[in-house]
């Protein structure tokens, strides 16, 4: 089935087309991007620390009509049909403007091209983008990588196996849930307060970096010493799934008026970076990891904007391997908001025959 997809949440308007086939025994549907177009609206939002909902909801305005006709000048030039039997839109969670824009945009497409819609969680988008394949890249040197990625990928959409823990952890969301299958799971724990993104953000703003804050502190934190402040690990040792990042927030600011001299010595940003980093992805690994202990997890899943962080893959992969448990995570560039997740996740809610209304929900949940 040829799925056209349309994601508007946040501050990236993404189009995609995908072919998704089922996999006999109940196993994981096999996708390929066709194509797959993000434009990012960052650099427009980094003047205002922030995503700016109404500027989000006009540029997505903007960007729909010309995303959507690049799709298909790009399937022509690879000579894939465009041809699609179904229409995929995120429905939330997000900021409702923005959503309001895509799902007008795919309701408008599912009248002239007569095709059936379907709404998609974007949080189940997250969730299912360890499905999507990597994207061929065009260099020489990198073929045999392709190669590689592509048996694993394979072997990645039949062989994974329940149940699991998956945590997602984006900009808006830190979740944790235990799967038995993928299309049925039990909510484990959320953070009460600011997602780990979010906190992400907030302290990378303190210590001037541009927004968004989470690719800045990593970088800085490569240089850094992650001992050199001994931030609080909040609600590590509750035995309970949830998450709270506003106190590690608020220690970043406190300590940063009591040490005045802090961002100006040669790596003191850096120093704060990796300990802020260390702090929240020791959390992050300690409580996912007693999930997939006390659940009996065979596999674990990490997704969602902040699963780029190369320290929290490495580190939750070495400890769920370390463990014997299967590791899935997405190519970096899936786990950051794109069209080609919500095909997948209106792919599979059409077959649990789930109907999202179409709607902007801002606070739908998984
Ligand atoms: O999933 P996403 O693109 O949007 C939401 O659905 O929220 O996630 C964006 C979030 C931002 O808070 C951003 O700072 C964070 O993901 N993020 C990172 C990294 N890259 C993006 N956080 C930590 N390290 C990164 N490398
Ligand atoms: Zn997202």
């Amino acid at each position: 089935m040829n799925i056209l997809a349309i994601e508007t949440s946040c501050d990236e308007s993404g189009v995609a087309l995908l072919t998704v086939s089922p996999v006999a025994h109940g196993g994981a549907p096999k996708a390929v991007v066709r194509e797959d177009l993000v434009a990012s609206q960052i650099k427009l939002h980094r003047e205002f620390g922030g995503v700016v909902p109404n500027l989000a909801k006009r540029e997505h305005i903007k960007n729909l009509p010309i995303l959507f006709a690049r799709l298909q000048r790009k399937l022509r030039a690879k000579k894939i049909p465009f041809k699609f039997d179904m229409i995929a839109v995120t429905v939330g969670p997000g900021l409702e403007p923005a959503l309001w824009t895509g799902i007008t945009f795919a309701q408008a497409l599912a009248k002239e091209y007569k095709k059936p819609l379907v709404g998609a969680n974007h949080l189940e988008g997250h969730l299912y983008s360890f499905l999507l394949p990597p994207r061929q890249q065009k260099t020489v040197n990198s073929k045999l990588q392709i190669a590689k990625s592509k048996i694993r990928t394979k072997a990645q959409a039949t062989k994974i196996a329940f149940p699991a823990i998956g945590l997602i952890v984006s900009g808006g969301h830190t979740i944790l849930i235990k799967m038995d299958s993928l299309v049925k799971w039990k909510h484990l724990g959320e953070t009460r307060d600011d997602a780990a993104g979010e906190a992400f953000d907030k302290a990378a703003r303190m210590l001037d970096l541009p927004y968004p804050g989470g690719p800045e502190i990593e970088r800085l934190a490569k240089t850094g010493d992650p001992h050199t402040v001994e931030f609080p690990r909040p609600m590590l040792h509750e035995k309970n799934y949830e998450f709270s990042f506003s106190g590690l927030k608020t220690s970043v600011l406190y300590y940063l008026r009591d040490h005045p001299d802090a961002l100006t010595g040669k790596k003191g940003k850096a120093d704060i970076a990796a300990s802020f980093q260390a702090a929240a992805l020791d959390v992050l690994v300690a409580k996912t990891m007693r999930a997939a202990r006390e659940y009996g997890a065979k596999s674990v899943i990490l997704c969602g904007g902040v699963a780029s962080n190369n320290a929290l893959r490495g580190r939750l992969r070495k400890a769920t391997h370390g463990e014997g448990r299967a590791f899935f995570v997405p190519e970096r560039r899936y786990n950051l908001d794109n069209g080609a997740m919500i095909g997948l996740a209106g792919y599979m809610a059409h077959l649990r025959g789930k109907r999202y209304p179409f709607k902007a929900n801002g606070n739908l949940g998984i």
